[in-house]
């Protein structure tokens, strides 16, 4: 079983540096998925309440006989429940989904900023984390001004910011803050939503490794001290991209990779400041 390193949050707690995201999996393809994950070493789990699989991952969880706190689940808030009741009320379901007594982190999915209202968000699952039904409270797609507006607001930090980060798209500009303000930055579609893989530079040092693009794009992010949460739903490359602790990249691999970002182009998904849809 790999040992996957521990990542310290501003909070105190602690987070697995890899996990298994469940984006665009059905709720029946949920279960056996994150089954076979858990069958595999992982122990983050990142749903979302827009993901419409809480109920899946919540029956991979119970039936894997995992004790409850070696897991770490991560659900986030949807975008129409910003209003402060709202999403106490949805924090409470996604618990309920999921099967469990609390969940290991809460995030606000998107600021959605022409609604705005994650203010009152940030307060709710401040109220939530103190009322111990949140261990650890973060956001996901907020730009540094965002951030700075809900610590005004309320003196507390989130401990993540979940964002679109991969070699195509390495978000420099934005490293800087996090790591001034300890706020750790969680990668998601660390393999650009599968649109990496066929990157001939990564292939190149994927056959000098003897390992698959995958891992090479994993590792990378792991050295920065990245936290990633790679999603598949084929059980070996579920296996394959939690085996990236016993190898090791090179500074020539590392620049060569580097290289790759592409700051105007090679977002895949939607951007912070318009992504406004109230699902
Ligand atoms: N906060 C947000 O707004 C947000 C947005 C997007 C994603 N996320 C989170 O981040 C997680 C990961 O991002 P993602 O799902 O966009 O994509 P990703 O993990 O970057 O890439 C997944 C894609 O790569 C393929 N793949 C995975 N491992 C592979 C391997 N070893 N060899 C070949 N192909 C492989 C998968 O195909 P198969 O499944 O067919 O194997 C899938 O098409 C999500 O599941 C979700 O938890 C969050």
């Amino acid at each position: 079983m790999p040992d996957i390193p521990q990542i310290s949050l501003n909070d105190g707690n602690t987070i697995p540096q890899l996990g298994f995201g469940v984006w665009q999996v059905p709720d029946d393809e949920a279960q056996p998925a994150v089954e076979a994950a858990i069958r595999s070493g992982y122990r983050l789990i990142d749903t979302a309440q827009g993901y419409d699989n809480e109920e899946g991952v919540g029956r991979a969880i119970a039936a894997s006989g995992i004790a409850r706190d070696q897991l770490f689940v991560t659900s986030k808030l949807r975008n129409g429940a910003h209003d402060y009741d709202a999403a106490r009320k949805a924090s409470d379901e996604s618990i309920d989904k999921l099967g469990l007594d609390y969940l290991d982190m809460f995030l606000i999915h998107w600021p959605v900023p022409e609604q705005d209202k994650y203010g009152d968000a940030w307060r709710a699952l401040v109220a939530l984390k103190n009322e111990g039904r949140i261990r650890s409270i973060g956001v996901s797609n907020f730009l540094p001004s965002y951030i700075d507006r809900i610590v005004e607001e309320t003196g507390i930090k989130p401990v993540i910011n979940q964002v679109e980060l991969h070699p195509q798209y390495q978000q420099r500009d934005i490293r800087g803050y996090h790591e001034q303000h300890d706020i750790k930055l969680e990668c998601y579609s660390p393999l650009g939503s599968g649109a990496v893989l066929d990157n001939d530079t990564i292939a190149e040092i994927a056959e000098k490794h003897g390992r698959s693009v995958s891992q090479i794009i994993l590792r990378w992010e792991l050295d920065q001290g990245l936290i990633v949460i790679p999603k598949s739903t084929h059980q070996e490359r579920i296996a394959q991209n939690i085996d990236v602790f016993d190898f090791e990249l090179d500074d020539e691999d590392r620049r060569k990779i580097d290289g790759l970002d592409d700051p105007e182009n090679g977002k895949t998904g939607s951007f912070p400041e318009t992504m406004n849809d109230l699902f």
